[in-house]
């Protein structure tokens, strides 16, 4: 691939695929088109505006453009018959520099785009030093999307999809584009977040392996506008161009997206806040240093070095990788904790544990150049993302990297608690039956149906620590007609223990 192709995300669609786009858009709205524009906005070698013209789409005008000037004479050449009957006009153009306003005064309504955005990531441009993307005083005014993906690292084509939508919001106009399925989602939220003047709003999965031989979940994306201020609420999602029937309609609850809304709808109960904190474990960043294994030589850290420290501050440890197991088995990996919590002033170690203080002077110069932020005023040696609640000798766990939902309690192991790292989740306890019985609240098959109904299997992490956090585990009790066992056990005493979400 070369420079080029990342730089502009040019990844070109098949013709047959962009036919079968333009013949769904005609199904979707009844074979009743009648937009007076059709703007295809990168265009590249012009296969979306060769379907429009095939299909024989009722429209005045076709408006192509495209930034890469190679393209465009392609495009001239391609379609000098349609260029010389002024229905379609090719023009070199960054969507960046497009100005809105002329646009709107100057194009007659409704519009319909199509195309396939370009496929590249603002972190990826970085690294090329390239400047495809919209001009930093946009930016700034990108309240919107910014806090919707996190400005570190989001694809370039949601500014544009934003865009858009923002211009079909309020008016006939109608889009469908070629876009990632998690950048659908995000769409969807976005258009519900603001509020927009939009409907009738699908996804159709593509098989992106038959057309562009990559496997990433991308899907046809179509919004049309409405001028009734309405916004639609749910959305869709089709397995295929040829389905009728969605495999699942997703919807946004509490400014939150929703997998399964008929599901959530029937357990939204649950969504009622956590009665519990659930935490993650903890963070280091310096695994040779602090990440130990026990040899028969004893401790050898990630150096391979065998290290002779005293055991007060060394405990067992479990990563993602070790509670993602159907059958956990006993740790063989163990951490240098060096703080009780987070405040904990760690000069204290070189009494209580003098090679121990010794080994961490050694690594120091790694340990104080860590590049978090947040040890920056902390003691020296400090980690993060501990408490009372890591030291606790039971605990439930769930891993964040894995894709299994499946929730287990953990244990002491040769007498000291076991903690776990910063890609786990943890509720903690100090009396292992209160631990079993939230086990098997969450292990229930409400609790999956509920989490199912959240979560969406594409994304990366599937469980994050704000969704633990809006499971009611007493709600889950009342479902399973257990209210009275979990009064049992919490409500006497609940709050004293743990600090209500
Ligand atoms: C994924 S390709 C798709 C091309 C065409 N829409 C299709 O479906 O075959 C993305 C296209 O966007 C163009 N592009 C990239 N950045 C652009 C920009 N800032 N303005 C306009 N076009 C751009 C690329 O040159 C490339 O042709």
């Amino acid at each position: 691939m070369t420079k080029k192709t990342v730089e502009f995300g040019d990844f070109q669609t098949p013709l047959i695929l962009a036919k079968e786009i333009v013949n769904l858009i005609q199904i979707i709205q009844k074979k009743c088109l009648n937009h007076q524009i059709i703007i295809e906005p990168s265009c590249g070698k012009g296969n979306f505006i060769r379907a429009c013209i095939e299909a024989k789409l009722s429209y005045q005008k076709i408006i192509a453009w495209e930034i890469n000037s190679d393209y465009i004479q392609y495009l001239k050449q391609t379609f000098s018959q349609e260029i010389n009957h002024q229905n379609l006009e090719v023009k070199q153009q960054d969507f960046f520099l497009l100005d809105w306003d002329f646009i709107k005064h100057n194009l007659k309504n409704p519009i319909l785009f199509i195309g396939n955005p370009p496929w590249v990531t603002n972190s990826q441009l970085g690294k090329l030093i390239s400047n495809n993307l919209p001009l930093k005083n946009n930016f700034q005014s990108y309240n919107g999307l910014d806090a919707l993906t996190g400005r570190s690292n989001f694809d370039i084509s949601e500014w544009m999809l934003i865009k858009m939508l923002q211009f079909i919001s309020g008016n006939d106009s109608a889009m469908a584009f070629l876009i990632k399925t998690s950048v659908a989602r995000k769409l969807f939220l976005y258009i519900n977040k603001y509020k927009l003047a939009i409907s009738n709003i699908s996804i159709y999965e593509i098989d992106t392996w038959k057309y562009f031989k990559v496997n990433v979940s991308a899907c046809l994306f179509f919004a049309q506008g409405n001028k009734l201020n309405f916004t639609v609420k749910e959305c869709p999602i089709y397995s295929s161009f040829l389905d009728t029937i969605p495999q699942q309609i997703i919807g946004v609850k509490n400014n939150s997206l929703v997998s399964n809304i008929e599901v959530y709808e029937s357990l939204k109960n649950i969504d009622n806040g956590c009665e519990f904190q659930w935490r993650s474990g903890i963070k280091h960043d310096c695994s040779k240093v602090m990440e130990l294994t026990l040899t028969k030589g004893g401790f050898k850290n990630g150096f391979n070095e065998l290290i002779d420290i005293e055991e007060i501050y060394i405990y067992p440890l479990y990563k993602s990788s070790d509670i993602a197991k159907k059958n956990i088995l006993s740790p063989n990996r163990y951490m240098l904790v060096t703080q009780k919590n987070i405040n904990e002033d760690t000069f204290s170690i070189s009494y209580y544990a003098p090679k121990t203080w010794h080994y961490l002077q050694k690594y120091s110069y790694l340990l104080n150049n860590r590049k978090s932020s947040i040890y920056k005023s902390a003691p020296q040696f400090a980690i993060f993302g501990v408490g009372e609640y890591s030291f606790k000798p039971f605990k439930i766990v769930i891993s964040s990297l894995y894709k299994n939902l499946n929730f287990s309690k953990i244990g002491c192991y040769q007498e000291k608690p076991i903690i776990l790292d910063d890609t786990c989740y943890m509720l903690s306890f100090d009396d292992e039956k209160k631990s079993d019985f939230i086990l098997q609240l969450l292990n229930s098959s409400i609790a999956k149906s509920f989490l199912n109904s959240l979560i969406f299997s594409d994304n990366k992490r599937l469980i994050t620590i704000s969704l633990l956090n809006r499971i009611s585990l007493s709600s889950i009790a009342l479902y399973l007609g257990k209210e009275k066992e979990y009064d049992n056990y919490f409500n006497s005493i609940q709050n004293l223990q743990y600090s209500l979400f």
